[in-house]
């Protein structure tokens, strides 16, 4: 079962009800989608996955699409394949085989997937149109929507890429059985933070669903609330100049401990430092937004239940704010000063952006993540 979910036809005025009866209305059957993909002109199909995602949703995906001809690229799963050497292996995959500007990309896959794949489309010939069929939970909710696109440059997360929309985005949650434990829980890391920045109802809808069931009937419902709130947000300021940084939270700290994982030549579950980088950010919060404890609270019996602590040496502890000053959202300040910026909550539907703090504001409240 497939909602296509498009931009421009997507009800600005955020209704939870409308938007699912909306998207179960888009409902995309087989020969919907067959439909949509022959629109395309012939030999010009490209699939775009990695090999897991080639293993257990390609097989679902050509069952979709019958005998409609395409070409298919398969990358190496994981982060550390989520940079310039992959994307040039897409450039090359479209030009061998004679992309021309009317071609299709199909992203089937996690976020690396949907990322990288947008990203070589959207400089392929100065840009050709794609379309994201997220295969996880975290993409889904998150990665396949909003226009962000990109890879990983000497180490640092995402930092080249472009602003570019999909044409559209699939979501098929039935593609979510054959995910592992851990990357359900990393999405679901994800959606907790769209209930805390947005909506007390989501908070606690995600807070009532057993994880552990792994029930995609009953998460669906959840999917589309989740994703009418990413999508809300990403289109109410789609180049990230005020807004849309509340979808930043939990993910400057959580995007330090992500750093610090690789640079061990770990490869972190991203749901996860997100997780790790709320309690933080929520402790931050409480400190000095006047948040309530009670969220604090229930974050971390999530993280003590579920996720457990982040593995990190002294050294590496002292490191995270030496990340923290390379992260994204930084502004360098009057006095050239650059200055490490967060968005912290003052209540669940109650973020406040652009929030600056001391050094050791924000070592206090790592050593409140490190002590639990
Ligand atoms: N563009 C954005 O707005 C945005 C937002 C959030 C995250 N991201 C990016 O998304 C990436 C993380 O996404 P992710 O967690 O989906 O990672 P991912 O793409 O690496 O997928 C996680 C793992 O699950 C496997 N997998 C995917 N679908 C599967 C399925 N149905 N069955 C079995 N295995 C499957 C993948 O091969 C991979 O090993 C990061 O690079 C992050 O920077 C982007
Ligand atoms: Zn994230």
């Amino acid at each position: 079962m497939f909602f296509q979910i498009r931009l421009q036809n997507y009800k600005k005025n955020r209704n939870f009800a409308n938007f699912y009866s909306y998207l179960c209305n888009m409902l995309f059957n087989t020969s919907s989608i067959r439909e949509y993909l022959c629109a395309c002109p012939t030999g010009q199909l490209f699939v775009l996955t990695d090999t897991n995602t080639a293993a257990h949703c390609l097989p679902i995906f050509a069952d979709f699409i019958g005998n409609l001809p395409y070409h298919l690229m398969t990358l190496d799963a994981g982060d550390t394949n989520k940079n310039i050497n992959s994307v040039q292996l897409v450039w090359e995959f479209l030009l061998k085989n004679c992309a021309t500007r009317q071609a299709l990309l199909v992203n089937l896959g996690g976020g690396i997937v949907t990322d990288l794949g947008g990203f070589a489309a959207a400089t392929y010939m100065r840009g050709i149109r794609f379309v994201n069929i997220p295969t996880t939970l975290l993409a889904m909710v998150d990665a396949s929507s909003g226009g962000k696109t990109g890879c990983n440059f000497l180490g640092v997360k995402n930092a080249i890429g472009t602003f570019t929309q999909p044409l559209d985005t699939l979501i098929c949650p039935s593609l979510l059985k054959s995910l592992p434990a851990t990357e359900w829980l990393s999405g679901y890391a994800e959606m907790l933070k769209h209930g805390l920045i947005a909506d007390k109802k989501h908070w606690q809808d995600l807070l009532a669903w057993d994880i552990h069931q792994q029930d995609i009937a009953t998460l669906t419902p959840l999917i589309a609330d989740s994703l009418a709130i990413k999508k809300q947000i990403a289109e109410a300021d789609p180049y990230e100049v005020g807004i849309r940084k509340v979808l930043n939270f939990g993910h400057t700290i959580g995007h330090a401990i992500e750093a610090a994982y690789i640079h061990q030549g770990l490869q972190p579950y991203h749901g996860y430092c997100v997780l790790w980088g709320m309690v933080a950010e929520v402790y931050l919060s409480v400190v000095h937004t006047g948040c309530p404890r009670e969220i604090l609270t229930q974050l971390t019996h999530l993280m003590v239940e579920y996720y457990g602590k982040p593995e990190c040496n002294c050294r590496q502890r002292e490191q995270l704010m030496e990340y923290m000053m390379h992260d994204k959202k930084n502004r360098v300040t009057t006095t050239s000063y650059l200055q490490i910026n967060f968005t912290l909550l003052r209540d669940i539907g109650a973020p406040i952006i652009n929030q600056e703090l001391s050094r050791a504001a924000i070592n206090e409240a790592l050593e409140y993540l490190f002590s639990i």
